[in-house]
This record gives C-alpha cells, sequence and structure tokens, in this order.
C-alpha cells in the first residue's frame, strides 16, 4: 500500500518546500502537474498515483499502470534562471532511477538503453517521459515494482519485467519513492550546477548500447549502424555502415546483435 501521509512526511523533512500530491486514482500524474498545479520556484512538486487511467509514455503511446504494483511518479521542477538548456538532463536523471531500483535488484547488473529506459535482462523495467512548457520542467517516472506481466500482452520486440519478476521479492513502494525523489531532487541540483559532463563516467558503466549493432530511424528511414556513445548534450553518436558519424537528439533504438 502506498502511505501518503507517511511519504508526505518524509518528503517534508527531506526536501523541504515541496508540494506534494497523492491519488488513488488519476488519468495521469505528468498531466496532473502540468495542468493542475502552479509550480513555483525554488520547489519541486511531486504528484505520485497508485494507478493512473491514461498513463502517457514516450511518442505520444500509453503507460500501462495497473493499480497497487508499481511508481508512477512525477515531479515538477521550474529552470534555474541561468540554465536554459536542459539537453541531456533525462539521461542523467535516469542515473538517479537506476541508483534507487539497483538496491531491491543487487544480484543483476542493469543498464540505461538511451537515452532513458532502465534494464535488466533486456526487459525495459522503467522509463522516464520529461515534458517541458517554457520555464517549467516535468519529469514523470513509471517503475515496474510488484506487478507480473501477462504473457499474452507482451510484445517479443520490446520485452518489459518488473522488480519483482526479476528478484521474486515483493517490494516496499514507499522506501523505493522517498529514496527515488530524495536521488532526483539531489541529481536536479548537481545538473543545473555541472551538467550532463559530470554523469558522463557513470553513464559509460551502464550504457546499454554502448558499442552494439542498432537500427534507428533517420528522417524517416530506417537506418543500421553502430551506437559510439553519447555527447556531453546527450545526443547519441550514430555510425553508420558508411562511416558517417550522426548525433541524435531523440529515437528509439533497436538492438540488432547482443555482441
Ligand atoms: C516511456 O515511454 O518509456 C516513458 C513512460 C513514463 C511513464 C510515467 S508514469 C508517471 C508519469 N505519468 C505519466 O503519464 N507518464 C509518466
Amino acid at each position: 500500500m502506498i502511505d501518503a501521509n507517511m511519504l508526505s512526511k518524509a518528503l517534508e523533512h527531506l526536501i523541504p518546500a515541496t508540494q506534494f500530491y497523492y491519488f488513488e486514482t488519476i488519468d495521469s500524474t505528468n498531466l496532473f502537474l502540468k495542468t493542475k498545479t502552479e509550480i513555483k520556484e525554488n520547489t519541486l512538486s511531486c504528484c505520485i498515483a497508485d494507478e493512473q487511467t491514461a498513463g502517457r509514455g514516450r511518442f505520444g503511446k500509453m503507460w500501462l499502470s495497473p493499480k497497487g504494483v508499481n511508481i508512477y511518479c512525477s515531479i515538477g521542477t521550474s529552470l534555474p534562471s541561468a540554465r536554459q538548456n536542459v539537453s541531456g538532463i533525462s539521461l542523467a536523471l535516469s542515473l538517479s532511477v537506476l541508483r534507487a531500483i539497483k538496491i531491491y535488484i543487487p544480484k543483476q547488473t542493469l543498464f540505461v538503453k538511451w537515452p532513458n529506459d532502465i534494464l535488466c535482462e533486456h526487459k525495459k523495467l522503467c522509463g522516464i517521459l520529461i515534458e517541458r512548457y517554457g520555464n517549467q520542467l516535468i519529469i514523470g517516472i513509471g517503475i515496474n515494482v510488484n506487478n507480473r506481466f501477462d504473457e499474452r500482452y507482451l510484445q517479443p520486440e520490446k520485452p518489459c519485467g518488473s522488480i519483482y519478476e526479476l528478484t521474486g521479492k515483493l517490494t516496499n513502494r514507499n522506501e523505493l519513492l522517498i529514496d527515488l525523489i530524495d536521488r532526483i531532487s539531489q541529481d536536479l541540483t548537481r545538473f543545473w550546477k555541472l551538467g550532463l559532463s559530470d554523469f558522463m563516467t557513470e553513464w559509460e558503466a551502464v550504457d546499454y548500447l554502448a558499442g552494439k549493432k542498432i537500427k534507428m530511424s533517420i528522417d524517416k528511414k530506417e537506418v543500421v549502424g553502430f551506437s559510439r556513445g553519447i555527447t556531453s548534450e546527450g545526443q547519441l553518436k550514430f555510425e553508420d555502415s558508411q562511416g558517417k558519424m550522426h548525433l541524435l537528439i531523440s529515437g528509439n533504438a533497436s538492438l540488432l546483435s547482443f555482441l
């Protein structure tokens, strides 16, 4: 069970000036922060739900959000006046999420698939959707915690998994949420000060695509090539089969070889 009272108190203690919202059911926590709140300067707004009826994923996809099992959390913040460029922020924050999840999956290796999916044993455990509205940033995090995926609905080309499926243990979502939000808050401050450059070594250690043969869509064409890491702005360095390097800002990479 999510204990909203306990969460609100713990967050107030850890991150003063946090606005906290909890819903048993909501359409989307990202949408709530966008449409129903005013994100004030120097504060974090945090919306958590036990179920989403219209969870939003990247590229307009939906994010499956069943009740009582997973984490659906959005954090709203406003950009510091000195930092209008947020490129790379989703990569930096995916590392915060990875570190928070890692505590519950100590035996397996976790990876980040550019730009911000967390994977374990080639299965997606978590997705991050960052939306910017002028000066406001909404960081939406969905983590598959205690659910079991119904085999009938799994798409073999997009394997998903949960912490429970990997470990056989149920995770206390309240503890994970507190740790997660604390890490995000600290890494936001670090990112505003130092940018993605400060996260590069950590990224390289968990880069799922590094050196792999992948397929990308460039100008609506499918191009095969190799992933060659990222730039300090968070672009993917993609070398096509002619040896030409492309710097990609966004996209969806499909792995063509595990070698
Ligand atoms: C992805 O497509 O990988 C990103 C998924 C992000 C889902 C989270 S769940 C909490 C927040 N609210 C939403 O509607 N979406 C994000």
